[in-house]
């Protein structure tokens, strides 16, 4: 068994601990982003930390058929456990298992830079999609693979559910008890509803209905089987 941390008083303190509870697995203070290549291949893989990007040295480090286990965080979701199985040609596959927040992996933290929201181009108007209906972990998967970048917050208020969704370019929409206002060039709202229209027509489907393809490219997020993408998502780790 190998472990691995960043934080070198963490670090230390879990070695502490582990020898007090009789445990003496291989540790290493450092980026776990890397894996450990000098003791690679690995039949399973478990990250305690989350990531936006499953780094593909993890992948690398899985002999063919082992098991990679990692809480998977997105703008539009704050988390789901996937776990993906390695073929042999160097791709990982697998399904989503509920949800599950974790802390980010350090240096994937920093990538939600957003411009500022201009309020003079604020738009209100009715609505009919209860913001309510975005926060299964179903839908929030089929839309965020869907609008790549986009970011989802929510909040429980008098009126019921009120959600926060914004875009990089600052174009965002708030929307609460059947009023929307809208901000920016990007009408964010109208592709909000169109993917929650085409996640209703796809029959709701469950958080399990879905999976992640991993390759050294980058990422897709899949419907039921692997060959039907949502979503190409991200461009190959620069
Ligand atoms: C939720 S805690 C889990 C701690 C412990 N591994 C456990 O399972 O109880 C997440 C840990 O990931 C560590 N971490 C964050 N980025 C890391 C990285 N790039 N490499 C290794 N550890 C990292 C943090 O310092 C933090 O201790």
């Amino acid at each position: 068994m190998h472990s691995i941390e960043l934080d070198p008083s963490l670090a230390r303190l879990a070695a502490q601990n582990l020898a007090r509870a009789g445990h003496a697995p291989r540790l290493r203070q450092g980026d776990g982003g890397r894996g450990w290549p000098e003791a690679a291949p690995f039949d399973r893989i478990v990250s305690t930390c989350a990531v936006r990007r499953v780094p593909y040295a993890w992948v690398g480090q899985l002999r063919p058929g082992g098991r990679l286990v990692l809480p998977l965080h997105r703008e539009f979701w704050s988390g789901a456990v996937v776990a993906l199985v390695r073929s042999p040609d160097g791709t990982a596959q697998g399904r989503f298992h509920g949800g599950a927040s974790y802390m980010l992996m350090r240096d994937q933290r920093g990538d939600g830079g957003e411009a500022d929201v201009d309020s003079s181009t604020a738009r209100a108007s009715a609505t009919d999609l209860d913001p309510a209906a975005l926060l299964s972990l179903g839908a929030a998967l089929y839309l965020g693979a869907r609008l790549p970048g986009v970011s989802l917050q929510h909040a429980g208020t008098e009126d019921g559910v009120r959600v926060w969704a914004r875009a990089a370019d600052g174009s965002a929409a708030t929307a609460a008890a059947g009023e929307v206002v809208r901000y920016g060039v990007r009408d964010l709202w109208s592709e909000i509803e169109a993917g929650h229209r085409a996640y209703v027509r796809e029959g709701a489907p469950t958080s399990d209905a879905f999976g992640l393809t991993v390759t050294a490219e980058g990422h897709e997020v899949w419907l039921h089987d692997p060959r039907n993408t949502i979503a190409r998502e991200f461009r190959p780790e620069g």
